[in-house]
């Protein structure tokens, strides 16, 4: 039997929807920050959290991780992230280590909430800096300048037993040289954090940057520059202790987003608040969950159901063999054996035949042995071609 994978751990999500002002590039489900009621809130993840243990039956596992992500959920008042906190506790146990994370934008708002964020419990800081360029924050439609980012990313490591950024490349006008410079000055901030995500610029359709793409404005790096900008940064971000670990996640050894890879290592987990999905045990295996976007209709719906829940679906076993692999290959681990037979019920040979995947192999864009399937490093640029490939050859039920 093949070697047993590392335990995908078990993570809740919470989005919160509100920003001070929505960037032109972003396309998750936000909204412009308007007065709310901490208490509604409190009230409505309460229930909503509880609604979804049911799907654990009585043993409840403990949760590996928190999430507050959005959105801006460090514009939550933070009586309010401790509320959810201690529902968390209440409903599920929370491992001794566990992971609790806020994203937050580096304003001046959100930083003086960094110290009641830590006494809330929180032990993770995600820090939007974006860029540590003034013309390209601008550019990005953001509200803060590279000094203040650094000075919020100084705090934020002075308070937070760990702490990670963002940051946004093969941005329009940005050479190879450019962005050599920028990364190694992220990858000195990074240091101390250990932890860092770095994105290429995404032409979302229905954002603003979608529309002026649409007229005919170049807002994206050409193909061959973004894959020359994306090898340049793997190669800089291994040199500097910080490899990538996942496509866009970068980490010094131990230092991974333990929430994030509970996605990628096709774990269970709950989604509440606006929009968020969930991957819930279920009768086939999973259940995906999707809820309600509107902010307002989310809160209306689980005061008057006990849940937000829009849709819920029960996976078939071939939906959950790509979700795994889509998800999976994402890392540099790859997909084990193992956890391949856990989920779907079919061993890889089963599903994968080594025939099938010699032409993938002989392009030297996956490596399979006994452990599992992972992409090379020639094959990780190319990783959505390569999964559409694999998911071709999945049987079909
Ligand atoms: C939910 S947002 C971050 C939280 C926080 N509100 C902020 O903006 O700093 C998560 C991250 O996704 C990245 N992102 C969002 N839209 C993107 C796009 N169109 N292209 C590339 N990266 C994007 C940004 O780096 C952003 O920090
Ligand atoms: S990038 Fe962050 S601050 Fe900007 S709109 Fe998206 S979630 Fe809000």
């Amino acid at each position: 039997m093949a070697d047993p994978a590392p335990s995908p751990g078990f993570g809740l999500y919470v989005h919160w929807p509100y920003c001070e002002a929505i960037c032109p590039y972003c396309d998750f489900n936000v909204r412009r920050q308007q007065t709310v009621d901490p208490l509604r809130w409190r009230a409505a993840f309460a229930a909503d959290i509880t609604q979804a243990a049911q799907s654990f039956g009585p043993e409840r596992p403990p949760l590996t991780s928190i999430y507050f992500g959005g959105g801006t959920p460090a514009l939550m008042p933070p009586e309010l992230v401790a509320g959810v906190i201690d529902i968390a506790r209440q409903t599920f146990a929370l491992t001794d280590n566990a992971e609790i994370t806020v994203e937050a934008n580096p304003t001046a708002t959100e930083t003086d909430r960094f110290q009641a964020f830590r006494d809330a419990g929180v032990n993770r800081l995600s820090l939007g800096i974006q860029s540590l360029r003034d013309d390209a924050l601008i550019f990005l439609g953001r509200r803060h300048s590279g000094a203040e980012a650094t000075a919020a990313l100084t705090r934020a490591l002075a308070i937070f037993p760990r702490v990670t950024f963002d940051m946004i490349y093969a941005r329009p006008g940005q050479d190879l040289a450019d962005w050599r410079e920028e990364l190694g000055e992220a990858l000195a901030l990074a240091r101390d954090g250990g932890h860092l995500s770095l994105y290429q610029l995404t032409i979302e359709s229905g954002t603003p940057f979608g529309k002026r793409a649409q007229k005919g404005e170049a807002l994206a790096a050409d193909e061959d520059l973004a894959a020359d900008l994306y090898a340049l940064t793997q190669d800089m971000g291994a040199a500097a202790g910080l490899p990538a670990y996942e496509v866009s996640n970068h980490a010094r050894p131990g230092e991974e987003s333990r929430h994030n890879r509970v996605y990628w290592r096709y774990g269970p987990y709950i989604g509440s608040g606006p929009g968020a999905h969930g991957r819930l045990p279920g009768p086939t295996g999973r259940t995906a969950t999707e809820a309600i976007r509107d902010p307002g209709r989310w809160l209306a719906a689980v005061e008057q159901h006990g849940h937000g829940i829009d849709s819920r679906e029960n996976l078939s076993r071939r939906i959950q063999a790509e979700e795994l692999l889509f998800m999976g290959l994402r890392l540099s681990e790859g997909v084990p054996a193992a956890r391949f037979h856990a989920v779907t019920g079919w061993t890889l040979a089963e599903a994968l035949p080594e025939a099938e995947l010699m032409p993938l192999i002989g392009e030297g864009l996956i490596d399979r042995d006994s452990k599992g399937l992972r992409l090379t490093a020639q094959g990780r640029p190319l990783l959505n071609a390569v999964v559409a490939a694999l998911i071709d050859r999945l049987p079909s039920s």
